[in-house]
């Protein structure tokens, strides 16, 4: 008896196995794939918002979920009925729905509680708030909250957005947003990535990095942040590229950036740091991009270690106001594609020989320094580098005689280094 019964249940499961997935009936009309009326409805009238009254989203696509497809629109089944999980808007695909230039967030967009990834990419032209009101509506679903290039979206970031403390991704990217960042982003624990590049953001970095100890990503860059960085920056373990380019930044870069064990981006380019920089730099050994350019950091070469900093692959130290020599540490590192340490004040020789010895190295710009001596790259250095090798403005560096002397290598002599004398 209970073998026949595990019997009838294997052959059962087996049946179940041959009638898999593949072989299931396509749902081919609404009877078998219902939605809920009001989402429906709603989903069309959002729509409508953004594209223009003279869509019908009933007479083009009755069934949304089912056999009539809308670009950009996926969902998902909750309960036996069809639910709206994703919406994106705009000219993703040439076939997506672009929005009409008079568009207007309709309240309706709310009522679609299931959504998972909401994005709008090139939409908004002319000016637009973001209204602050139902945004907790999405608060128990999504995850992805996306505006990219919409120029019209202006005003500040609606503190609403506090709500959603389901995100994992908000990326928020060359939009018209400006004021400063509401404090309740901090509440956005499940966070992985948080990019608000390329708007007008001013004031304070938010001071609440213990909360989002899962962050991967963190891009402010090309705004205008300004004050200092938080030394509670060390808090975000998890990360792994920081990217606060280009805003107003000063102070000294807190050494507890040390912290940041998994950290392979660090871009910093662009702001107000000054002062040296901590050798607990050394000790994030993942980090293979390190941009430093155009901050008043005279300091920062020394008292570094940079043979440890083995995974580096670029370095752009390049108008930083920089003393002292090339320093030596950099010549071992063997994975160095980039070296910028153009526009800066060092001086003494160029190690030539042990630069040319890097591997990989593929844009060397040591020009606009005061370095000295002879450059004694070889000519193949200089045919492999070609214009990604720039020694210029350093009026007391020379080309060694041989170097100029030979006219079947003429083109290869690099620009603005006179011959020695
Ligand atoms: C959309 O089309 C249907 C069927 O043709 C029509 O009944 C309805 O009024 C139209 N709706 C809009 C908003 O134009
Ligand atoms: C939603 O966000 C607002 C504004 O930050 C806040 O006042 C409110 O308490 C939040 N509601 C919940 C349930 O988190
Ligand atoms: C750092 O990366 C390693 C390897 O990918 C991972 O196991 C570890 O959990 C990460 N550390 C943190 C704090 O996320
Ligand atoms: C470079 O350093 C020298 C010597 O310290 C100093 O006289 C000069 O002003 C500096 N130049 C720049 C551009 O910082
Ligand atoms: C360049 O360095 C020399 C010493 O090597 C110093 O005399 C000179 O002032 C420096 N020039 C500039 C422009 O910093």
């Amino acid at each position: 008896m209970l073998w026949q019964t595990f019997y009838s249940l294997l052959l059962l499961s087996l049946l179940f196995r041959c009638t898999g997935d593949e072989s299931l009936p396509e749902v081919t009309d609404s009877e078998n794939s219902p939605m809920d009326k009001r989402e429906r409805e709603a989903l069309y009238t959002a729509i409508q918002g953004f594209v223009g009254d003279s869509w019908n989203g009933s007479d083009l696509y009755p069934d949304p979920c089912g056999w009539s497809p809308i670009q950009g629109v996926s969902c998902d089944i909750y309960n036996d009925l069809w639910y709206v999980t994703d919406l994106s808007l705009g000219l993703i695909h040439t076939n997506s729905l672009a929005c009409s230039s008079s568009l207007e967030i309709r309240p309706e967009l709310f009522e679609l509680k299931h959504l998972r990834s909401l994005s709008f990419f090139n939409c908004f032209i002319s000016p637009t708030v973001v209204a602050k009101e139902e945004w907790i509506n999405f608060a128990s679903n999504l995850e992805s909250l996306e505006f990219r290039s919409n120029p019209g979206l202006i005003g500040k970031l609606p503190e609403t957005f506090g709500n959603l403390t389901k995100l994992k991704s908000l990326v928020v990217l060359e939009n018209g947003f400006s004021g400063e960042l509401p404090a309740s982003i901090c509440n956005l624990k499940s966070l992985k990535r948080m990019a608000f590049a390329a708007n007008s953001f001013k004031g304070m970095i938010p001071n609440c990095f213990n909360k989002l100890k899962e962050l991967l990503i963190l891009d402010l860059s090309r705004n205008s942040f300004s004050g200092s960085l938080p030394s509670s920056v060390g808090d975000l373990v998890s990360l792994l590229k920081l990217d606060l380019s280009n805003n107003l930044l000063q102070g000294n870069i807190p050494q507890e950036i040390g912290s940041l064990k998994n950290l392979t981006l660090l871009d910093l380019r662009n702001n107000r740091f000054s002062g040296g920089l901590s050798n607990n730099i050394e000790k994030i050994q993942s980090l293979t991009e390190l941009m430093l350019s155009g901050n008043p950091m005279s300091e920062a070469m020394k008292g570094i270690k940079w043979e440890k900093m083995e995974n580096l692959v670029i370095l752009d130290v390049s108008n930083m106001g920089l003393r002292g020599e090339i320093p030596t540490g950099l010549t071992n590192l063997k994975r160095l594609r980039f070296l910028g340490l153009n526009d800066n004040n060092l001086t003494g020789s160029v190690p030539s020989e042990k630069l040319e010895a890097l591997p990989c190295l593929g844009s060397l710009y040591i020009n606009g320094n005061n370095l000295t001596g002879e450059l004694r790259f070889s000519n193949k250095f200089y045919e492999k580098m070609g214009g990604r090798f720039k020694a210029s403005k350093n009026p007391n560096l020379c080309l060694p005689f041989e170097m100029v002397m030979s006219e079947s290598h003429k083109h290869l002599r690099p620009l603005g280094v006179k011959p020695c004398t």
